[in-house]
């Protein structure tokens, strides 16, 4: 019988709608119970997305810079800097280096890497990390992908994202930012970003955002730029190289618009102390090594 089904006969409808009640307030308290349960079982064990794994996407061929990972960096191949980095996260209890390349992979396993072998057809590095998530034995909750160009990515803020995924259980993806330096407002190549109260990324464009009503760069406003780094709920991750490209993706050119346009949560990561400047991070093209070597040698990094 429909509970509101105005036919039915006022014989005993009273006792049937206190039971309904009844029946209403013991599934109300039983699904809280339960709730309530799995909350403190998360809380207390920490379980949740507790599984993390560092993947070192690398690929021989690139258009710039041909054979990359394996650059000669003070001494050390760029991929094992990077890798040496990652291993002093804490939040990982695995990393692999993904790669399509024989000598990578040798030389990798050379400095004590694992290694996954990809397809040569994934057509980036969120691809690759796909592939060899799904090639590992062990299941995990999270993956961070770093990037293999990036030989002083801080430790910290892998930490960082893992964390802050783990702790928003409604987001599906997790990158930090810094504090944005005034010259680099009006460079296309900084991309900045902007977040709501609680955290939430809510855009991120090669354009300044927020832009002042008086068209200059305000002194005072904390402007944020993003730091290429990103770690992922791994079914996240296996529908996100899938999503078709999204508008504001296309125009800006930027692949974590996506995300936010098919409606999921990003949580930012705001990393007040950056100890190596965003600058000395990335090795794009054969003239960067040099850079990073001064920089490196500047402040006694090995
Ligand atoms: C714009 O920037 C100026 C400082 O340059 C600041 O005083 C002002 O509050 C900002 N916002 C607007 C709407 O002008
Ligand atoms: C990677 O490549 C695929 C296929 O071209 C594309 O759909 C996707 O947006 C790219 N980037 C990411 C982050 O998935």
């Amino acid at each position: 019988m429909p509970i509101c089904d105005p036919s039915s006969s006022s014989t005993g409808a009273g006792s049937t709608k206190l039971w309904i009640i009844h029946g209403v307030a013991v599934v109300a308290a039983a699904a809280l119970a339960l709730g309530a349960h799995y909350y403190m079982f998360y809380r207390r064990s920490g379980e949740f997305r507790s599984r993390v794994v560092g993947i070192i996407p690398a690929r021989f061929a690139s258009s710039r810079f041909e054979g990359k990972p394996l650059v000669n960096i003070l001494g050390k191949p760029m991929i094992q800097r990077t890798w040496e980095r990652a291993k002093m996260a804490t939040s990982l209890d695995h990393i692999v280096v993904a790669t399509d390349d024989e000598k990578i992979a040798d030389c990798c396993r050379g400095f004590g890497a694992d290694v996954v072998m990809t397809s040569d057809l994934c057509r980036n590095g969120t691809e690759r990390c796909n592939e060899a998530l799904s090639k590992l034995d062990k299941r995990y909750d999270v993956v961070v992908n770093i990037q293999g160009d990036e030989p002083l990515i801080e430790p910290e803020i892998i930490d960082g994202i893992v964390k802050a995924l783990q702790a928003a259980p409604d987001a599906v993806f997790s990158t930090a930012v810094t504090s944005l330096k005034p010259e680099d407002a009006r460079d296309p190549n900084r991309v900045k970003c902007v977040v709501d109260n609680h955290g939430y990324a809510i855009y991120f464009s090669r354009g300044l955002i927020p832009f002042n009503k008086s068209g200059n760069v305000n002194p005072q406003f904390p402007y944020l730029l993003h730091l290429g780094i990103q770690s992922y709920d791994t079914k996240f991750l296996n529908i996100y190289p899938e999503l078709p490209p999204t508008p504001l993706q296309l125009e800006e050119d930027l692949e974590q618009l996506k995300v936010l346009e098919n409606g999921y949560k990003m949580k930012i990561v705001p990393m007040q102390v950056i100890k190596v400047e965003h600058e000395a991070h990335g090795v794009e093209v054969p003239e960067d090594v040099d850079k990073i070597e001064n920089y490196m040698r500047e402040r006694n990094l090995h």
